[in-house]
């Protein structure tokens, strides 16, 4: 069974990058002049996702337009001849891609926000993705060899990297026997974390997911976590530890978000070269 559909839950208040999202989703902050969520989008595609399907609040309309047509603007760009900005405008959703969008109405946690996809995903195997965590990888990227994975062993799988203990407690830890997920609790203290491997915003899942999410009960910060409907699963299905190639930066963070925007300002032949030279002028 291919994977055809990708959750993206964007209803979070971005609290960690206030004032900068008081008006504006956090996800449509840019690298560069791309924001986060076509950056997302665009990983999903090339893993050969076809559906979007938002998770957004009330205050997340941004996130919609931005994948919807925009006449007024479109027309004006033809009329001046600005056709690289019209070509660009129009890429925003890339090729044979569709958009749905569900309503998160109050902030429950990850796991209800997924769950909220529900009617619109229905029993399939589905991916999710978190927009913060960017994955800079090679090749197609990091959800394309999860979907591979998929397609070739039948197995679901979540990203996980290596973190600091102290670090625990901000992620999902999991337990493995060989790359296979035996145990997974979401922030745990680092005393009693069971290792130091930490699921970063990717995930290939059972349509089952669904029905485990609908028992689980408050968990850690008291909201429905996405870990929890996880670990209810490790039982009955194989879920492996994705150890990505690349770099993942927490553009949620303003660190994470600043080191993310030079990595892929120096992609840019340009660009690059004129910060080298104000680096050298300004910082060393
Ligand atoms: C969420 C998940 C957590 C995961 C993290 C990755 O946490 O609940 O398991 O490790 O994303 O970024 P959040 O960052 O939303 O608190």
């Amino acid at each position: 069974m291919a994977i055809d559909v990708v959750v993206l839950p964007v209803a979070g208040l971005g609290s960690r990058f206030l004032p900068a999202t008081k008006a504006i989703p956090k996800e449509m902050l840019p690298i560069v002049d791309v924001p986060l969520i076509q950056l997302a989008v665009e990983e999903a595609h090339r893993a050969g996702i076809r559906h979007v399907v938002l998770v957004t609040s009330s205050s997340k309309r941004a996130i919609e337009d931005h994948f919807d047509r925009a006449s007024e603007l479109e027309l004006t760009l033809e009329a001046r001849g600005k056709h690289d900005a019209l070509a660009l405008v129009r890429a925003a959703l890339p090729p044979g891609m569709s958009v749905s969008v569900v309503r998160q109405s109050q902030p429950l946690g990850l796991g209800h926000a997924v769950l909220c996809a529900a009617p619109v995903v229905g029993d399939q195997p589905f991916a999710v993705m978190l927009p913060d965590d960017l994955i800079d990888g090679p090749g197609a990227g990091c959800l394309a060899d999860m979907v591979a994975l998929y397609e070739q062993a039948g197995a679901c799988s979540l990203a996980v990297e290596e973190v600091p203990r102290d670090k625990t407690d901000k992620y999902g830890v999991v337990s493995l026997d060989g790359e296979r997920i035996t145990g997974m609790v979401e922030k745990p203290k680092p005393e009693v974390a069971p290792s130091t491997l930490a699921v970063v915003g990717r995930y290939v899942l059972p349509g089952a997911i669904f029905k485990a999410l609908e028992q689980v009960k408050p968990g850690a910060g008291g909201e429905i976590q996405l870990t929890d409907g996880i670990a209810a699963l490790l039982a009955d299905v194989e879920f492996r530890a994705h150890r990505f190639a690349g770099t993942r930066y927490d553009c949620g963070g303003k660190l994470g978000h600043l080191q993310a925007n030079l990595a892929y300002a120096f992609k840019d032949p340009e660009l690059a070269s004129a910060l080298r030279s104000w680096m050298q002028s300004h910082l060393l």
